[in-house]
């Protein structure tokens, strides 16, 4: 199993693989809008035999009581199903968490099974006085390197626009358009 950043070749078997984890088009499509806009700040696969089998995908967040502040928001992240249970997730999240501190972050939030995550060092959010649109409860989480940089924040942490687009077609059970070429994204 090799870890790795995504290459122009991988865009198609990435969204099978969402296609197949999510069992919807949502989360593929708003990869492929992501990267044709350029908001794309780490995308990992999981490669096995040459077969793409598990994604996690990075972009920006913004905290404008403190946009100073260097924050990411950690998804998608999907694992092949014949492939889940065997650290695939695992090992993408502390590669692509260590990647973000790297680059400089000082965040990585996430809206998931607190089960999972809570396994990786995330802590629910809202205990630091941050929120965001899609609400989350204890599914709304946060790690940080040095927590001190979250007592800095507060209030709405917003994520690209993109995603308050794809929330929207989720509600209405929209399908959203499938792109036939990446400029159908722009
Ligand atoms: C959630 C998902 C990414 C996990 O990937 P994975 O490769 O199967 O996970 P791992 O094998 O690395 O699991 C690591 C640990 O978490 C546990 N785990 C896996 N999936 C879990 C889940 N959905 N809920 C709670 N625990 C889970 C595993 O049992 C394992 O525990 P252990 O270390 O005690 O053995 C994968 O199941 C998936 O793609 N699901 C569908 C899409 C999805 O829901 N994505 C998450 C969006 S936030």
């Amino acid at each position: 199993m090799e870890i790795r950043e995504e290459t122009l070749a991988d865009a198609k078997p990435i969204r099978v693989l969402h296609d197949a984890a999510f069992d919807s088009p949502l989360e593929s499509v708003l990869v492929d809008v992501l990267r044709a806009r350029h908001k794309l700040l780490g995308s990992l696969v999981a490669e096995d035999e040459g077969r793409v089998v598990g994604h996690i995908a990075f972009s920006q967040m913004v905290c404008p009581a403190a946009d100073e502040a260097r924050l990411a928001c950690l998804a998608p992240l999907g694992v092949d199903p014949a492939y889940q249970r065997r650290g695939v997730g695992s090992m993408l999240i502390q590669r692509g968490v260590s990647e973000m501190r790297e680059l400089g972050f000082d965040a990585v939030f996430v809206l998931g099974d607190p089960m999972y995550y809570l396994k990786f060092g995330f802590k629910p959010a809202e205990p630091f006085g941050v929120t965001n649109r899609f609400g989350g409860g204890e599914a709304w989480m946060v790690f940080a390197w040095d927590e001190s940089v979250l007592d800095k924040l507060s209030g709405e942490v917003a994520y690209e626009p993109e995603f308050v687009m794809f929330d929207g077609m989720a509600a209405e059970e929209e399908k959203p358009p499938r792109p036939e070429s990446p400029k159908d994204l722009l």
